[in-house]
């Protein structure tokens, strides 16, 4: 099978991950924090040694303020409820997800906030100017996927960071496209609060993901209950990682995430981009060469992207490209919105959306060709 779909979760994970979990399950997975017998102790180290693993890979100091969420789509929706409140205004842009957009419709709808979605460039980038130009007084908060997982542009999250710090405003960058793959470093790029997932390019298992806070930042917070601390008390604990971490965590997932990012440190993220790149440069080639029969969008060259390629083959609907991937040449592709109908409209591709491919650290130079074999097939069918 070719699995083309690791935008929306990486398939396989290092072998190291299947064992960690495998090993954790069986020996270690009693309640952290709760109890004090040794397999509670064990449970509980493992989730600090990975609290501390992330909170270094992002380069953040202030290690409880990383707390675990069930995905990015958790972290964000915790973020953003956690940070505004009536008048606020928010700068956000057509590029994002709807774990971002719709939060921020709903508290928009409801009131609460004002927000402007930025337009990106025909290429798909977001200009910093653009986003200086459009805080105002009120504006609390800047939310920017540092990647679209439509069209894989890398967006100049320091730049904008930089613009936010400089103004007072809160920016919180969605890095669901990009921990694991590109370097953050939530200092360098002035940012305050990251939202990430464990089980894309971390190499996680699907149910881990996490959210960073900067210190001394408040967040407001809707779970409540036990979290082995203080259970003398009748309120939550408000110290992190509890205030935001309530009930019993997805420990067999962090200690596979634990593996996930010890893979990566290991490989060397530099290694894990550069060969992505090379699979993207030989697939955009393929396309570039072939624009009689396939449309591209975002950008044909590599500069400022990752692996996501979003393309159509011509008169053909997405989905049904897709189906046939799957059922004649066992290849895992997703077409549609991919969860992102803003960035269609600006492409001109909504309602029906693209195909997309995401290739990760497992596809190789032959798996794109084969591909690239199919598609040749289909579109001349
Ligand atoms: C840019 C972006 N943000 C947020 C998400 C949501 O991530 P999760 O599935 O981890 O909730 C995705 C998922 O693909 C994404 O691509």
């Amino acid at each position: 099978m070719l699995y083309f779909d690791n935008t929306a979760t990486t398939f396989p994970k290092p072998e190291s991950v299947y064992k960690a979990m495998d090993e954790f399950m069986r020996h270690s997975a009693a309640n952290p924090g709760r109890s004090g017998h040794k397999m509670s102790i064990i449970a509980e180290q493992a989730v600090t040694e990975t609290r501390n693993l992330l909170a270094k890979f992002f380069n953040a100091r202030n290690v409880s303020n990383l707390v675990f969420t069930l995905n990015t789509t958790d972290a964000l929706n915790i973020a953003i409820k956690g940070v505004l409140s009536s008048g606020d205004h928010v700068i956000t842009s057509c590029l994002e997800h709807n774990s971002v957009s719709r939060p921020l419709q709903r508290l928009k709808r409801d009131g609460i906030i004002s927000v402007d979605f930025l337009k990106a460039s025909t290429d798909g980038f977001i200009a910093p100017a653009d986003v200086k130009n459009a805080i105002k007084s009120n504006t609390r908060l800047i939310v920017l996927t540092h990647c679209s997982n439509v069209l894989g542009t890398i967006q100049p999250i320091k730049e904008i960071g930089r613009i936010a710090r400089d103004h007072g405003v809160l920016f919180l960058v969605d890095a669901a496209q990009t921990a694991g793959v590109l370097p953050i470093d939530v200092e360098e790029d002035f940012i305050d609060m990251l939202a990430f997932p464990g089980h894309k390019a971390l190499f996680g298992p699907p149910g881990t993901g996490g959210l960073w806070t900067r210190q001394g930042l408040v967040i407001g917070y809707f779970r409540e209950g036990g979290t082995g601390k203080d259970s003398q008390s009748e309120i939550h604990p408000a110290e992190m990682p509890y205030r935001l971490e309530a009930g019993t965590p997805n420990t067999v997932g962090i200690a596979g995430l634990n593996a996930g990012v010890k893979f990566i440190l290991n490989e060397g993220i530099k290694k894990i981009h550069a060969h992505e790149l090379a699979l993207t440069k030989r697939l955009l080639e393929f396309f570039t060469a072939n624009k009689d029969k396939f449309t591209l969008y975002g950008p044909a060259d590599c500069a400022n992207r990752l692996s996501t390629i979003s393309f159509n083959v011509k008169n053909m609907p997405p989905e049904e490209v897709s189906a046939v991937l799957d059922n004649s040449f066992d290849t895992a592709s997703r077409s549609g919105l991919h969860c992102a109908p803003l960035v269609h409209k600006h492409i001109g591709t909504f309602p029906e959306g693209t195909l997309r491919f995401g290739l990760g650290y497992f596809n190789t130079a032959e798996e794109v060709d084969k591909v690239a074999r199919a598609l040749e097939e289909i579109a001349s069918a």
